[in-house]
């Protein structure tokens, strides 16, 4: 049973696609269980550098099966354009099947998302914009639209008509804004729908057989452990779980079935949006870590602020997600600091945490205590053996593998797939054979 889940450890953008992009090779089934197109993946291989939002990174690999699971939201116009993009690169999209269950981004989320966040005035989440919680909102209220309503026109037609009555409601009279007609959004989606139907499946029956022919089979995660709408910064969170436990229901695969977790951390920290950050630099250090890793959003272009690797998180991380198996992605971009420095614990006025707390207003008063290393001088991007680092960074990393808690089996010193350190093959779940 070679299920592996990829998990985003920190506040997303870890580099989960690159590592989700190597493991795919060796997967037969690849499954995006969270999140729409709020996430970005870069993947850089041999047919040139992709952002991708929907499309999950083994669609590189026609003998792989790609499956957007039934925990995506999916834009369709996202979508399709993703599709399009693959196709006119040559990649195949014929291995693309959509969960019918996965609930869709219509107009009025896109809309809702903008006024819901303008109404929050200095409280903004500083969402993504792409709809997002207005849709799962929908999902949980049980007036969403599924991908399986546009197999039947007139299904489609009569849940659009009864919802979108009530969602122009929402809009003019709480907002104020214009509604939206119902002809115009029904004839865009079965435009859409013309495209995405091949496309769409009950996907779980394809995932059991995988499952049960013994193939390996990859979940593929979006977002990161502390945007989690119940263990992040909350209010300060995504609306979708993106932890091993969301990718048991996004997938639709039993708990007993995931064989391994592996949690990627990035080796220092980056956040985009609002909310607390406790080993955020707002100095020339930061500037630096975000100039050296180009950290800018793949999806809205927005600045990361960039601090140092917060162990309180991670061992929280590890906790929520029962991480066995860890990615450190990144180290390349710390090459050449005199020192540097891991978040040990919090200060909370005379008071030490370990935890890390569930409120925010707590965690917004916390001051990060250091424990600073000698950094390294070498770039390490041309490194491919563990013990070829130089020795600061090994004791970086090792100090890393002691705080995160598990073994850590890749480390990433760069974002070609070439620039992969594996350091514990993760042979038992026959993704390393
Ligand atoms: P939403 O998911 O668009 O509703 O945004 C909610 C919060 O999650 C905001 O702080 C976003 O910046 C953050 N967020 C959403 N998706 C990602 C991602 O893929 N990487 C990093 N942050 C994200």
């Amino acid at each position: 049973m070679p299920v592996l889940a990829v998990i985003g450890a920190q506040w997303g953008d870890e580099g989960k696609g690159k590592v989700v992009d190597m493991l795919a090779e060796r997967a037969k089934v690849v499954v995006r269980f969270s999140g729409g197109d709020n996430a970005g993946h870069t993947v850089i291989n041999r047919y040139g550098k992709f952002g991708l939002h929907l499309v999950p990174c083994g669609i590189f690999y026609p003998e792989t099966t790609c499956i957007i699971g039934n925990g995506v939201a999916i834009n369709p116009a996202t979508l399709l354009s993703e599709i399009d993009l693959l196709n006119n690169h040559g990649i195949s999209t014929g291995n693309l099947f959509i969960s019918d269950r996965a609930n869709l981004i219509m107009p009025y989320h896109l809309l809702l998302d903008k006024l819901e966040e303008e109404s929050r005035g200095d409280n903004a989440i500083g969402t993504t914009l792409r709809g997002i919680g207005p849709v799962y909102a929908d999902k949980v209220a049980r007036r969403g639209i599924r991908a399986g309503d546009l197999l039947d026109e007139k299904v489609f037609l009569e849940r659009l008509k009864l919802i979108l009555e009530y969602k122009n409601v929402v809009l003019t009279k709480v907002y104020g804004a214009a509604p939206l007609s119902l002809d115009d959004v029904y004839s865009q989606y079965c435009r859409y729908a013309e495209r995405m139907v091949p496309h769409i499946r009950e996907t779980t029956v394809m995932i059991d057989k995988a499952i049960q022919r013994n193939q390996p089979v990859l979940l593929e995660g979006a977002q990161g452990t502390l945007l989690d709408p119940d263990f992040g910064t909350y209010p300060y969170a995504t609306s979708s779980s993106p932890l091993a436990g969301g990718a048991s229901i996004g997938a639709g695969i039993g708990p007993t079935k995931i064989d391994a977790v592996l949690g990627v951390f990035k080796a220092y920290v980056t956040r985009v949006g609002a909310g607390p950050f406790p080993s955020e630099l707002k100095d020339k250090v930061g500037d630096s870590i975000r100039e050296r890793g180009h950290e800018f959003g793949t999806t809205t272009g927005r600045p990361r602020s960039c601090g140092w690797f917060d162990a309180v998180a991670a061992r929280f991380s590890t906790r929520i997600n029962g991480f066995n198996a860890a990615a450190i992605t990144r180290l390349d971009i710390l090459d050449g600091f005199p020192s540097v420095k891991i978040c040990t614990g919090y200060r909370l006025g005379k008071d030490k945490l370990d935890d890390f707390p569930s409120r925010i207003d707590i965690l917004e008063k916390c001051q990060p205590v250091y424990e600073e290393l000698p950094g390294w001088k070498t770039p390490v991007g041309d490194v491919r053996e563990f013990n070829h680092l130089p020795a600061e960074a090994r004791q970086y990393v090792t100090r890393l593998e002691e705080f995160i808690d598990c073994p850590v089996n890749i480390i990433s010193v760069g974002p070609s797939r070439e620039q992969t350190i594996e350091v514990k093959p993760l042979v038992r779940h026959g993704f390393f054979p």
